[in-house]
């Protein structure tokens, strides 16, 4: 079941928005949202679709609303396929097995949220982007104050934070997310619901990646979003897939370097050696880039949950 799913329509539906990765279908007070096989880096979406990639993002999401939701509610409603179809001929789809076979694991109805314009990243580990910033505010040689949290001298790449800590950014529409400061996140959200999402996103994080790491994955970070559902704080969006977030197999885990992940990193390496300039388009990926980025996506939700996708 490898077949690659750029796009989803589905005739009948009205569409409610369309992200770099998902399809999102307006059902009233549901939405329908379909994670297609495409896949972004450096925020321009690939020719290229992944195979499985979809799947991985949804069962792997799936996993997490139904582990996290004791801590918060969440949108997830279900993935369950004659639910979704009975809903879906409901609404006035014209159902098909071709429809079937193109939602069947990607497709998940959600709670429809207001989301806040925001996303909440937390950090349990120095990598990427913050161990750029811990060098460059002089970290290997003295204490630093990085997004109002204080942090030792002399950390390593890829070392374990003293706490997880949380660097919020705007969500930006087109181009780049750009971190922001906590003043700055309470002016978009007001200053209550900033200091609540800090505390749930730190809360979710420590909660996932205790999980994570007893099935031998560390979550270095990841990154939430979150909505108003009926008065109520809900977690949306994806949860703590490849997608949104750094995993790293703990037991090859080596502080001083960066880590093999199992998300996008060798997709982003093999673009910076091709020496493309980030502009859209983005090139061809050769098919060797395609099959190891899919088996890393489809090894994370194997180690993570149990269930195998067969590859191709
Ligand atoms: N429950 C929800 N209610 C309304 N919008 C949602 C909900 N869950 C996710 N979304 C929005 O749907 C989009 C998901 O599509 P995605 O391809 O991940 O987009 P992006 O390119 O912004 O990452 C995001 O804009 C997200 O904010
Ligand atoms: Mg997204």
């Amino acid at each position: 079941m490898s077949d690659i799913q750029l796009n989803a329509e589905i005739p009948g539906l009205h569409r409610y928005a369309t992200g770099k990765v998902r399809d999102i279908f307006d059902l009233g007070n549901m939405l329908l949202i379909v994670a297609s096989d495409r896949i972004s880096a450096f925020d321009v979406v690939m020719p290229n679709g992944i195979p499985d990639k979809g799947r991985v993002l949804t069962q792997l999401s799936r996993f997490w609303f139904l582990h996290l939701r004791p801590f918060l509610p969440n949108h997830y409603i279900t993935s369950d396929m004659h639910f979704i179809m009975a809903r879906l001929e409901e609404a006035g789809v014209h159902i098909t097995p071709d429809l079937y076979r193109r939602l069947e694991g990607r497709a998940m109805l959600t709670l429809k949220a207001k989301v806040f314009p925001v996303e909440c990243v937390v950090r349990g580990y120095l990598a990427g982007s913050f161990w750029k910033e811990y060098q460059e505010a002089g970290g290997e040689r003295h204490e630093v104050t990085l997004h109002g949290v204080p942090l030792p001298a002399g950390l390593r790449e890829s070392d374990r934070l003293p706490h997880p800590i949380f660097t919020p950014a705007t969500k930006a529409h087109s181009g780049h997310d750009e971190n922001i400061s906590l003043s700055q996140m309470r002016h978009i959200v007001g200053e209550e619901m900033a200091e609540r999402l800090k505390e749930v996103s730190l809360e979710l994080y420590e909660a996932a990646a205790e999980r994570a790491l007893e099935n031998g994955i560390i979550i270095a970070d990841t990154k939430f979003e979150f909505g108003y559902h009926q008065g109520s704080l809900t977690l949306v969006d994806e949860a703590l897939t490849p997608d949104s977030s750094r995993f790293w197999d703990a037991a090859i885990y080596t502080p001083g370097q960066p880590q093999p992940s199992f998300d996008k990193q060798y997709l982003r390496d093999w673009l910076l050696a091709s020496g493309w300039n980030r502009q859209p388009p983005a090139p061809q990926l050769p098919a060797e880039v395609v099959r190891g980025t899919a088996a890393r996506y489809r090894e994370a939700l194997r180690r993570l949950t149990g269930i195998e996708l067969s590859g191709a």
